[in-house]
């Protein structure tokens, strides 16, 4: 005998939103140079189908050169907005009519409001969206908590530096390869942050309460990030930025040695929320169901 099964979500979820968009529905999207490995489209699409909003949330694959003209032609096209992502942030931050505070310190834009002016707003949730992983993560976290260790200097470190610093870390360590753009990241954000050398980085995990990779080590198919966690007190927490692999090597030692983990996908779903907001009008929700929808991406 056949039995009919339902469909699977991804599928009902497709044809819902295929069915919902009107003439009248609101735009969104994400720009990026490549685009097409984005999770973006799948996690606002959930969202989106979840919520029952007559809205379309699509992929734009604009090259480095043309970013500039295609941010302002959203306006023009009646987006309500779109997200930012690599290469193109710094250049987002300088084509934008205002930036938000994060924004303005991080001299990075992830996502753009079209206001009713037209005019283009700038904001950076990645600083917002880390921090909200980890309460989301660890019950009762607090980055008032003890020094963190950040590993890398990059756009992600940099938004991870100010949003901790921000929320009232009392010292941050900051260890990179290069130690000249660590140098640059710690003048440009000022604050309790001390620059330590690569060579360094074990004996900097002493006595602190958070470590955090913000490197691209430890993504499927780069090399691990090469890290002796002795000297990390037991009670310290541990999240990565890489979240494919969703266990990290790091976060894998790090739990062997019975330290609370927090995975880099979070940090995705949550800097995804302000966005969505603004542009459809709803508070949306990070829930288990809308993690593994968006991981059978990450898996894929
Ligand atoms: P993002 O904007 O995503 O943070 P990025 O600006 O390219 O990306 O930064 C990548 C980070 O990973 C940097 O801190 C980089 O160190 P360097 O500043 O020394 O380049 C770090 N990184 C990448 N590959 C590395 C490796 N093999 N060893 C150590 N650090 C590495």
């Amino acid at each position: 005998m056949t039995r009919r099964r339902a469909a699977p979500p991804e599928k009902r979820f497709g044809e819902r939103l295929a069915m919902m968009i009107s003439g009248k529905a609101k735009l969104a999207g994400v720009v990026g140079w490549p685009v097409g490995h984005s999770l973006s489209p799948r996690l606002h699409g959930f969202w989106l189908a979840e919520h029952g909003i007559d809205g379309a949330y699509v992929p734009l694959p604009v090259r480095p050169e043309d970013c500039r003209a295609a941010l302002k032609m959203l306006p023009k096209l009646g987006f309500a907005g779109i997200n930012v992502t690599v290469p193109h942030k710094q250049a987002a931050a300088e084509t934008m009519d205002s930036l938000d505070a994060a924004a303005e310190r991080t001299g990075a834009v992830n996502t753009v409001v079209v206001e009713s002016d037209g005019r283009l707003a700038g904001s950076n949730t990645d600083g917002f969206g880390f921090l909200e992983n980890l309460k989301a993560g660890v019950k009762g976290w607090q980055p008032t908590a003890g020094t963190a260790v950040v590993v890398g200097a990059g756009g992600a470190a940099r938004a991870i530096v100010a949003a901790l610093l921000d929320a009232g870390s009392p010292a941050l360590r900051l260890v990179n390869r290069t130690p000249a753009k660590a140098e640059a990241l710690a003048a440009d954000i000022g604050g309790a942050i001390d620059v330590v050398a690569w060579a360094d980085r074990d004996a900097a995990l002493a006595d602190a309460a958070l470590l955090v990779n913000a490197t691209s080590l430890g993504m499927r198919g780069s090399a691990p990030l090469q890290l002796d966690l002795a000297a990390l007190p037991k009670a310290a927490v541990v999240t990565d930025i890489v979240y494919a692999p969703l266990e990290t090597p790091l976060l894998k030692a790090a739990a062997a040695r019975g330290h609370r983990t927090v995975d880099g996908l979070g940090m995705l779903l949550h800097q995804a929320r302000p966005g969505f907001r603004r542009w459809f009008g709803v508070e949306p929700k990070v829930t288990p169901a809308l993690r593994d929808f968006v991981l059978k991406d990450v898996a894929g």
